[in-house]
This record gives structure tokens, C-alpha cells and sequence, in this order.
């Protein structure tokens, strides 16, 4: 079975459940998968005072590991459309492995988290997928095959980029039952292709 790494970032903690939901998801298929974080780059008593959410359970990657794992899933919450800086700069790391086209061919796939429905969530995930295609790897979207992201019965992330919620201005909204089940769906079908390509 494939390797399969979620790797995260998220300040107050709502990427934080989407990413156990994608690997619950890529656990379904028998994959072994291993969740891990980011680097925090804001000082500590600067995210103390802003109530970051500094409890996460996740080991800390390095970017040397990302070579080992057979599909590598990223998830962030937006930063004014895009992805944050702590993404950004830990991915900005990884030129020595592009260059040695070490991420070639591999598996990829992005979540992300919004405060608010438009604001920013499909750019957002371009904006990680955008760097996975120059890695070389191939990219899995959350495809209608998860219905869910069709309902207007409620308020829903989620679309054919990939698995997400919308967390409010004030990060009162924590993901729904169809956001979850968005994203454990994309993480099924990501660590599917990859025991396909790599088993
Ligand atoms: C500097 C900054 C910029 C942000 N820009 C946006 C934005 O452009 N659109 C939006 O909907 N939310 C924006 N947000 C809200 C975050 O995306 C939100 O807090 C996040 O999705 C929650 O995810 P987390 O709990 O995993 O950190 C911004 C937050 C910060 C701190």
C-alpha cells in the first residue's frame, strides 16, 4: 500500500479536523498515513495573544521527508486569497527536491478554510495545486462523486479543486457533517490512485 502524508498548517484549528478527516479518509483504503504540520513562523506570545490554537498534536515535518511518501496532501486556510506564509516558506524550501525532480509523479491534493463562502477558497486552492503541478505531481480534486458539495439546504465548502469549510469571521463555525465527509472522500480517492500507481 501507497504512503501517504497530509501536511498542514492551521492557526486556529479548523484545517487541523479537516486534515484528520482526509486521513481518516486515506486510512480507509489501507494506506499508511502520517499527519504532520508546518512550522509556526509568528512569535510565540504574538500567537499566544491572538488565540492561535498552539495545542496541535501533529508532528512538525521537514521538507526532506516530503521525497518519502507516495501522495502528499496540503492543507492551509486562506491568507488574502492565497495560501499562508508558513505553507508558502516551507514549500518554498523544497527547491533542491524539484530540482532533483524527486516529487515527480507523485500524488497531491489541497483543502482549505475560509472565514467567509467567497472569500477566497477556490483561488486559494490554486494556489497550493499551482505548486504541486510544478513539483510534477498529479492532482486530485474532491470530484461530484461526493454529492454533498451539491446541496443548497445548507451552507457548504467543497468543490471539484478540493475539500474545505468556511469557518466565520470569528471562527465560530466548525466543519460540517458534509465537509467532513468532503474531505475523508478526497483523501480516499487520493490514497486510492496512489495504491494504484505505487502498490
Ligand atoms: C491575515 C489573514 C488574512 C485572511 N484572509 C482571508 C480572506 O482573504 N478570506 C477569508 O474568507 N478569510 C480570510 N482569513 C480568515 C482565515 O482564512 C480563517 O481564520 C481560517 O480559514 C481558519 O482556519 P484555521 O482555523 O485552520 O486557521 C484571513 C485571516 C488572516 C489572519
Amino acid at each position: 500500500m501507497s504512503k501517504v502524508l497530509v501536511l498542514y498548517y492551521s492557526t486556529y484549528g479548523h484545517i487541523e479536523t479537516l486534515a484528520n478527516a482526509v486521513a481518516e479518509g486515506a486510512r480507509r483504503t489501507g494506506a499508511s498515513v502520517d499527519i504532520k504540520r508546518v512550522p509556526e513562523t509568528v512569535p510565540q506570545d504574538i500567537a499566544k495573544n491572538a488565540h492561535f490554537k498552539l495545542d496541535q498534536a501533529a508532528p512538525v515535518a521537514t521538507v526532506a521527508e516530503l521525497a518519502n511518501y507516495d501522495a502528499i496532501v496540503i492543507g492551509a486556510p486562506t491568507r488574502f486569497g492565497r495560501m499562508p506564509s508558513q505553507m508558502a516558506s516551507f514549500l518554498d524550501q523544497a527547491g533542491g527536491l524539484w530540482a532533483k525532480g524527486a516529487l515527480n509523479g507523485k500524488v497531491g491534493g489541497a483543502f482549505t478554510s475560509t472565514a467567509t463562502q467567497h472569500g477566497g477558497q477556490e483561488t486559494t486552492l490554486f494556489s497550493i495545486i499551482t505548486n504541486l503541478l510544478h513539483f510534477g505531481m498529479t492532482v486530485v480534486g474532491l470530484p461530484y462523486s461526493h454529492q454533498g458539495q451539491m446541496t443548497l439546504d445548507e451552507i457548504v465548502g467543497g468543490s471539484p479543486y478540493g475539500a474545505s469549510t468556511i469557518a466565520g469571521g470569528q471562527g465560530q463555525r466548525q466543519p460540517s457533517q458534509i465537509e467532513l465527509e468532503g474531505a475523508r472522500h478526497q483523501g480516499e480517492l487520493i490514497a486510492k490512485t496512489a495504491n494504484k500507481l505505487f502498490d
